[in-house]
Parts: structure tokens; C-alpha cells; sequence
């Protein structure tokens, strides 16, 4: 990634509920750049992170966090409700209830304060716009700021506020999709794709992720125009990732085949191995987010205690079939080819 000249173009996603600190600077102590996931962490949270990173590597350190969203709280009050309704068999069968539908903004304010405080190399954004005071308060320190984007016209947008740098997010990436607009179905365009439109549209470095599953992904990204490639499933079932033992277990063992984008887990489409809680609730969710990830996040946490694979949120990209138990750095070498 030449701005932040890395040796390698290699980048370990953020992943929110599954990066760590070593898995980071893994992939960063490799040559490549490992994101820290900052969402859902409280600001001090973040700062524990980011200094146990500091302790295991001298790598430039990058951040991702979540943008606020609009709250829909009362706009779809009916349909959160009656969705909780739907939640409370299978939270009771897991001995916990549904969460409420309550809507926060991520502590974005906070964790921006901080970072502007103590300043790192990157900052990613996602889930859309944010007000470009915060872009500019980030750069004034010395902050590259990116947006992870999913069309030229979320690019051009990115531009508008001052991006430094694009992460262009394919229809294959496991995990959350990113388009800026909560309620828009995302686009079906491949990392390829996607690529090569926001790299034209604005001519700004580009990160391209989604479905990276072996060196000859990572080429073809590059040979479209991006200067990095970032993977996020590969290294989801990693020794260094916290994804949950049962999560790991399900992406490693091919039981599990096909992986679809749904609003079921958060009100976000998101792509997620399809086990009966997808088949059950795909469809139905409000998109609300993040109301519908609190009201699900007790029951996925419980179904994680019990490795109930039938119930948890088994985020994982198009190239889930390359997920394997190892090591990061091996993940990092392997994809370099
Ligand atoms: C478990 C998981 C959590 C994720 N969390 C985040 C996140 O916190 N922030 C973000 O920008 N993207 C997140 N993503 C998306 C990744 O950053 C990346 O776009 C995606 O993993 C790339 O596709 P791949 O999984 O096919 O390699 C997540 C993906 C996964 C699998």
C-alpha cells in the first residue's frame, strides 16, 4: 500500500467481534497492514487496542470505525416491535431475550476525539458519510482518512469530503456490506468491478476487498488499479482472530456451503453462512440498523457460548472455502504468492 509504504500489499481487514491486536500486527509485522475494528468498542476500548498493537509491532497503525446512522427508531417502530416478537423463540430457547432496539451512534464522536488526540496513520470509515469536520480534524493530525464504498458514486462522495484513500468493497465480502445508504440493497458489482469504477471516478489509491481467497485474487485486484487487497475471511479463522471457536470450526469444515447477504443478524445487509437462522428470519428484518444488532446481539452471544452454529451470525465471504485454522503471517505469505 504505497501511502503508507508497506512492503507488501496485503491488508488484514477490519473485522468488528473478530481483529485483535495480534492479529493485526501479524499481518502487519509480515509486511502487509493489519486494521484494528473499532466498532462496537467503547472509545477506551479502542485506545487499550491500539497501544497493545504498539507494544507488538512498529507498523503504521490503522483504524476502522462505524459511521452514525440515521436513527429509525420511531420511523419503524411496528416493524422493530413485531420483528422482537418473531426473536423470542429462539432467545428463549437459548435461556436470554431479545435486546431492545435501541439506536446509538457507535461513541463516534468519542473515539474521533481520541484519535485526534493521539493520532495513528489511518482511519477507515464505513456505513457512509460523516461531518467533515471530523474528516478534517482527523487530517489536521496527520491522519490518512479512507471510506469503504461500494459504487463511483459513493467514491465521488468519499472525494467530496476530502478521502485520502478508497476501499472499494466487492458483492463477495463477508461481513457487513458498506453501501452509504441503510435502506439501499447492495450493488451486485464484484471487487474487480467496483475497482475499476471508483479507481476512474476519482483517481484516489484504492483498497480493494471482497472474496480474496488466493494470490491470483490479489493480482487480478491490483491489475484493476488497486495498490492494496485486503482479506477479511481468510483471516477470520485464524489462531489470532477472536472469532468464536464454533465460528471458526463452521468456516473450516465445509459443512456449511453457501454464504448470503441478509439483514437478518443487524438490519445491515450482511453476508453470513446460511444456517436456520438465516433461513428462518432472512427477509424479515427492518432496516434499522443498529436497532435489529442490538435486539439479536444476546441471543448470537449465547448461541456463541453454547457453539450453537444453527443460531449464531457465521459472517464469511465468497471465499469461505479457503478458510483454514493457521496462522496470520501464513495467510499473509500465502496470498502474496
Ligand atoms: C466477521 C467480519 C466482521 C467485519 N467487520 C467489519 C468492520 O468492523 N468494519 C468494516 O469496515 N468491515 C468489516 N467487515 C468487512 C471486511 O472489512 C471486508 O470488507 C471483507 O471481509 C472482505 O471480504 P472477504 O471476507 O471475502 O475477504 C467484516 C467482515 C467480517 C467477515
Amino acid at each position: 500500500m504505497s501511502f503508507l509504504d508497506r512492503p507488501c500489499p496485503v491488508i488484514c481487514a477490519p473485522m468488528a467481534g473478530a481483529s485483535t491486536p495480534a492479529l493485526a500486527a501479524a499481518v502487519s509485522s509480515a509486511g502487509g497492514l493489519g486494521f484494528l475494528a473499532a466498532g462496537y468498542l467503547s472509545a477506551a476500548a479502542m485506545a487499550d487496542e491500539v497501544a497493545a498493537y504498539r507494544a507488538l509491532c512498529d507498523a503504521p497503525v490503522a483504524v476502522n470505525l462505524f459511521t452514525p446512522q440515521v436513527d429509525r427508531t420511531l420511523e419503524l417502530a411496528p416493524s422493530l416491535a413485531a420483528y422482537r416478537a418473531t426473536l423470542e423463540p429462539v432467545a428463549a430457547r437459548l435461556g436470554t431475550t431479545p435486546g431492545e432496539p435501541v439506536h446509538d451512534t457507535d461513541a463516534f464522536e468519542e473515539k474521533v476525539a481520541w484519535l485526534v488526540a493521539n493520532p495513528v496513520d489511518a482511519v477507515s470509515l464505513t456505513f457512509g458519510s460523516v461531518p467533515p469536520e471530523s474528516v478534517a480534524a482527523l487530517q489536521a493530525v496527520g491522519t490518512r482518512i479512507g471510506f469503504t464504498v461500494t459504487s463511483a458514486h459513493e467514491a465521488q462522495q468519499a472525494a467530496g469530503l476530502g478521502a485520502d484513500f478508497l476501499i472499494a468493497q466487492g458483492f463477495e465480502a463477508g461481513g457487513h456490506r458498506g453501501p452509504w445508504n441503510v435502506s439501499d440493497v447492495p450493488n451486485t458489482l464484484t471487487a474487480v468491478e467496483v475497482t475499476r469504477a471508483v479507481a476512474s471516478a476519482t483517481g484516489l489509491p484504492v483498497m480493494a476487498a471482497g472474496g480474496v481467497d488466493g494470490p491470483e485474487a490479489v493480482r487480478a485486484l491490483l491489475a484493476a488499479g488497486a495498490e492494496s487487497v485486503a482479506a477479511g475471511t481468510l483471516f477470520l479463522a485464524c489462531e489470532e482472530s477472536r472469532a468464536p471457536a464454533a465460528h471458526k470450526a463452521a468456516l473450516a469444515s465445509g459443512e456449511f456451503t453457501s454464504a448470503v447477504v441478509t439483514r437478518a443478524f443487524s438490519g445491515r445487509f450482511a453476508r453470513a453462512l446460511v444456517n436456520d437462522f438465516v433461513r428462518e428470519y432472512d427477509g424479515t428484518a427492518p432496516s434499522a440498523y443498529p436497532n435489529v444488532h442490538h435486539m439479536t446481539k444476546p441471543i448470537r452471544a449465547a448461541a456463541a457460548a453454547a457453539g450453537d452454529v444453527q443460531a449464531m451470525a457465521l459472517w464469511a465471504g465468497a471465499g469461505v472455502g479457503r478458510a483454514r485454522f493457521t496462522r496470520a503471517a501464513e495467510v499473509v505469505s500465502a496470498l502474496n504468492g
